[in-house]
């Protein structure tokens, strides 16, 4: 019995910059899976959308010279944005949520209240290390050679007064939860996290950040905003309407059936999700689905190694169904797959230009040559000759649930494609131009291609959810009404009227020339990529206003002191001519000893908003230019004036 409710999910993208390949993997899975629960006859809730907060984003934003909420939305709705990709790449979801969206955002500000309140986030000061492209907390011992250990990039000292999350008191509910259910899949990811991050022990988890503040603002402690990962997460209930009154299908929908995660995150979504769940006292998702990754020279494609490829540039050429198609046939979800253009090529040629674009364009070609698209009444049957196609067609719908059901996409399409090859065996076997050739053989003519119809047809019904497109032409082209499009109809053998009418219409999926492609693809790359890098050479102007807004100030350092249990932050106190001292915290005690400064002249940007630091309070910031050292990490050297300018000047 299938159950009449799927709710299934992608990650949440962050808009940080344009989606690649890679992404759409999990997204093409995703629908697939949907459309496959739709096709059983499902309600379906598919729910993808966009992760926009953090300090990534405001950094890339600043650097873009627009507002974090701007550069968001040009990645997000912008012409060639996330929402424009989907819709090229046919993806069906139901809902899509932005995390800047104001019922989500409201909706995590009282999540964090009854967290807090319930004792499971208290109050502490969080001294460790950051990644701010993985938007991670970690610990020295979890890092790779100093490095973060899901990147490899170098991680920053985050040091701040922040709230934290009880996980710790979660570990071993969590720890039963993986080892005693089928909740993490593949299996393998199981032994990962239990080993690697449960059985070292569990720490409690940084929930707050005050560096930076494009994020939900802890409504009830100024200053602080919500760590991304735990804004995001909860979007798979606040989508259905979890503390709010924007949507209304918590009940009908939650738990979830799966969550589909790439396998840098099932961390977050098998260790932490559970547990903060655990604390709300709300249901847990029944499956988490950690898939491989897409490689591309045998690394994980990124934005930032400029190994990337695009969804845009491959749909255009191959058609959206043959992309679809071959991210799925190619790799089994679970494991890693190399990305290539050889591959891509090979596969569209063999499977779908070889094997079903054969199959249709011979059997509706014959259809037509010998009966002029129209089947005779009289179809006669031959057990030895048939029986294998029929038994193996009939019994496709079962094998493909089979792996359906357990994600193993890329096993569901090996199934349909050996009843294709061996539909395409028994046209060999069958002949059906030399029973052509005599008219007490047309009946037997006309069975062997009603034969292939059939077969077609079931195929096409399990391929739909994969291309649903070019499924929707290969159905008018063997005659296939509506009904017998369903799944049920995809379990029955000989539904297509005996006297079925054929339309050989266009070649479904064109043989493409391998090497004249590949020079071809090679030169489209390298122009794509030109108008890119030039592009981000343009600067991006401020007005004089903006400029003016910002005061910045001459400022003599009066006294300077290392702050306590900081080891990167220095407490100055300043004379910046207004008649009392300031005081102004800064992180460079890495660079500079406090007694090295005292009577220096800085330059200070006295209106930025006050920030407590270590529960100290920081009424602007120091100006310090940024040198990248030959060992590739930055010091910082502060701008220091001689002392022919006292205290107190403007600079403009
Ligand atoms: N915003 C978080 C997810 C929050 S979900 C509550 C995030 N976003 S992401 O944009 O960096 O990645 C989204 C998904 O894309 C992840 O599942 C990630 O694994 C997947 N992929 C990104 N690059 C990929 C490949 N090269 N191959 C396969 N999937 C990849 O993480």
């Amino acid at each position: 019995m299938n159950p009449e409710k799927f709710y299934i999910t992608t990650p949440i993208y962050y808009p940080s910059d344009k989606l690649h390949i890679g992404h759409a993997y999990c997204t093409v899975a995703t629908d697939a899976m949907a459309r496959y629960k739709r096709l059983q006859g499902c309600e379906v809730m598919f729910l993808t959308g966009t992760d926009e907060h953090g300090q990534k984003i405001e950094d890339k934003a600043k650097g873009a010279g627009v507002t974090p909420q701007q550069f968001v939305d040009n990645i997000v709705t912008a012409p060639g944005g996330v929402l424009d990709l989907w819709k090229l790449m046919d993806i069906s979801y139901d809902r899509f949520i932005r995390t800047t969206d104001g019922y989500h955002v409201q909706a995590i500000q009282k999540i964090f209240k009854q967290m807090y309140e319930n004792g499971d986030i208290y109050k502490g000061a969080y001294k460790g290390k950051y990644c701010k492209d993985c938007e991670s907390f970690w610990t020295d011992s979890q890092l790779v050679e100093g490095k973060c250990p899901d990147c490899g990039r170098a991680v920053q000292d985050a040091e701040e007064e922040a709230y934290f999350f009880r996980l710790s008191k979660y570990a071993d509910r969590v720890q039963d939860l993986l080892e005693n259910t089928g909740f993490l899949e593949p299996r393998s990811r199981v032994h990962e996290m239990v080993n690697n991050f449960i059985k070292p022990g569990l720490e409690d988890l940084c929930v707050s950040r005050t560096s930076f503040t494009w994020g939900v603002p802890v409504d009830f402690d100024p200053g602080h905003v919500v760590y991304v990962w735990i804004d995001a997460l909860f979007n798979y209930m606040t989508a259905l309407g979890y503390q709010n009154d924007e949507h209304h299908d918590l009940e009908k929908f939650w738990p979830a059936d799966v969550h589909f995660v790439g396998k840098e995150i099932v961390r977050f979504h098998s260790i932490i999700w559970p547990a903060m769940l655990m604390s709300m006292n709300l249901p847990l998702p029944k499956k988490v689905f950690g898939h491989g990754w897409l490689l591309l020279d045998g690394g994980k494609m990124s934005k930032s190694k400029g190994n990337v490829v695009d969804p845009y540039l491959l749909s255009e050429r191959y058609g959206v169904d043959a992309l679809r198609f071959f991210l799925l046939r190619s790799f089994p979800f679970g494991s890693d797959g190399n990305f290539s253009n050889e591959l891509l090529i090979q596969t569209i040629n063999k499977d779908l230009a070889n094997d079903l674009g054969n199959l249709v364009s011979r059997t509706t070609a014959m259809a037509g040559k010998y009966f002029d698209g129209v089947l005779p009444q009289e179809h006669r049957f031959h057990g030895e000759m048939d029986d294998e196609l029929v038994k193996l067609a009939s019994g496709l719908r079962d094998r493909y649930e089979d792996a359906m059901e357990h994600y193993a996409m890329h096993k569901a399409l090996d199934e349909v494609f050996q009843v294709i090859q061996r539909a395409n065996k028994y046209i060999d076997e069958n002949k059906p131009w030399l029973l052509a050739k005599s008219s007490e053989d047309k009946s037997r003519l006309a069975c062997v291609l009603y034969n292939l119809l059939e077969t077609t047809r079931i195929c096409g019904v399990l391929l739909t959810p994969f291309m649903p497109g070019s499924m929707e032409k290969l159905f008018a082209q063997i005659g296939a009404e509506e009904a017998l499009r369903t799944w049920e109809s995809a379990g029955q053998w000989a539904l297509l009227p005996k006297t079925v009418s054929v339309h050989k219409g266009e070649n479904l999926f064109p043989r493409i020339d391998m090497e004249k492609e590949l020079k071809e693809l090679e030169e489209v790359t390298a122009k794509a990529a030109a108008p890119v890098q030039e592009a981000e050479k343009v600067p991006e102007y401020i007005s004089i206003d903006d400029f003016s807004k910002v005061q910045l100030v001459t400022a003599k350092i009066l006294a300077c002191d290392a702050v306590p249990k900081s080891k990167k932050l220095l407490r100055f106190t300043l004379d910046c001519g207004e008649g009392q001292p300031r005081q102004i915290l800064s992180g460079i005690h890495e660079y500079y000893e406090p007694e090295q400064l005292v009577g220096k002249t800085v330059v200070a940007c006295t209106n930025l908003a006050p920030r407590k630091m270590m529960g100290l309070e920081s009424n602007g910031m120091l100006i310090s230019a940024v040198k990248e050292e030959p060992d590739g990490t930055e010091k910082l050297h502060l701008i220091m004036l001689d002392d022919a300018v006292p205290a107190g000047y403007g600079l403009c």
